[in-house]
């Protein structure tokens, strides 16, 4: 069940993502903050500008604030006086107003390169910590500990940090990657049970996209993920880590279309999030259902994929609570939204397109009246 890439121990399972002199660790355990503080040593220590950091600033939010202490003891034992600063929770929080005052919060402090940031939370709170990390005095090292699965299984790892501008999603960014990525599966019993299966989706998909036993695993033990057991939370967040190690690691800063294949389901379920608005009618991970959901449909239509498959992605999605179909959304706005993706070329809609459990390649080899077909099916469902 371990492979090579992930070193396990009686305390936790570690995955390195190799990118040079930037690689760094992912470790993977349940209930030890106290851990985080020699795990923070030693990934400083391994750069310049971490080796004499004495001083941090913890970033979190309001939903997680409550966890913030026994990190800032940890820190303090290994010699690292933090401050802490909590921003609102929610995307609003991921502006350049806000990272403004992250900037001020480290000019007060008199911060320098050897300051580290260290990001507590979810998606927003790392996107925003990592962000001010990637631009302030040129960089400051970054460590990340992310408390919800969606965070943990993909925002956490490859680096890839922003902001919001007013009319464009993640528009601001750059690329900074962590020097650690410390991850407690104990985090997650504060999340909320949809955001929990939500982020459950993310990991179906790297099953049905790159990896045919973790898909098998799912199948018997998503039950088990979402009850939050220690071994299978632990074993799916490290698996999911280390399959997303390895595109990133082949693609750091997205240039040769590797990393496209995380969007697995991604180009149905981000029309999906544009057309049903921001607001929470589908979380991230309940369009990506959908949009697998959809992209085997298509699959099957173009002839790439078995019926059999499809209804066993349907029947895993089932089981993890989440939905399989968004009725009532207007199929030609979806259409319309995605004719706007990025992957794009030559004015057609191109897809991650599965060719089996645990494959997938780029494709534009769907037509029209075959997307027609199947946003009609997930719109009428
Ligand atoms: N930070 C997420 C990524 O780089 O994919």
């Amino acid at each position: 069940m371990v492979s090579d890439a992930v070193r396990a121990s009686d305390s936790g399972q570690t995955v390195r993502v190799c990118l040079g002199p930037r690689s760094y660790e992912v470790r993977v355990v349940t209930n030890d903050p106290g851990g985080f503080g020699p795990f923070a040593r030693a990934s400083l220590d391994r750069t310049w500008s971490g080796r004499p950091c004495r001083r941090a600033l913890l970033v979190t939010d309001e939903h997680v604030a409550s966890l913030a202490q026994p990190y800032m003891w940890a820190l303090e034992r290994v010699g690292i006086a933090a401050s802490l600063a909590v921003v609102m929770p929610g995307e609003a929080s991921k502006s350049l107003e806000h990272a403004s005052d992250l900037y001020d919060r480290l000019v007060a402090m008199r911060a320098d390169r050897h300051t580290a940031m260290v990001a507590l939370g979810g998606g927003v709170v790392g996107d925003l910590a990592g962000f001010v990390a990637a631009t302030y005095a040129r960089g400051l090292p970054l460590l990340m500990i992310p408390t919800s699965l969606l965070a943990q299984v993909d925002s956490s790892v490859g680096g890839k940090v922003g902001v919001n501008h007013p009319r464009a999603k993640n528009m601001i960014g750059a690329f900074h990657q962590p020097l650690g990525v410390w991850i407690d599966t104990a985090t997650l019993s504060s999340l909320p049970p949809r955001e929990l299966r939500a982020g459950s989706a993310e990991v179906i998909k790297y099953g049905m996209s790159l990896d045919a036993p973790l898909f098998h695993f799912l199948e018997f033990q998503v039950q088990a993920v979402l009850a939050l057991e220690p071994d299978a939370v632990r074993h799916v967040v490290a698996k999911s880590c280390e399959l997303k190690a390895a595109i990133v690691g082949g693609d750091e800063r997205e240039e040769t279309g590797l990393r496209s294949v995380l969007n697995f389901g991604h180009t149905v379920g981000h029309a999906i999030e544009a057309v049903a608005g921001y607001g929470g009618t589908y979380l991230h991970g309940e369009a990506v259902a959908i949009g697998m959901v959809a992209v085997c449909r298509l699959a099957e239509r173009v002839g790439t994929l078995d019926r059999a498959a499809t209804e066993r992605l349907l029947c895993l999605v089932r089981r993890a609570g989440l939905p399989v179909a968004c009725p009532g959304l207007d199929a030609d706005a979806l259409l319309d939204a995605m004719t706007r993706d990025k992957k794009n070329q030559a004015g057609r809609i191109r897809f991650v397109l599965p060719h089996g459990i645990g494959k997938v390649e780029m494709s534009d080899a769907c037509s029209i009246e075959q997307i027609r077909e199947v946003l009609a099916a997930i719109t009428n469902d």
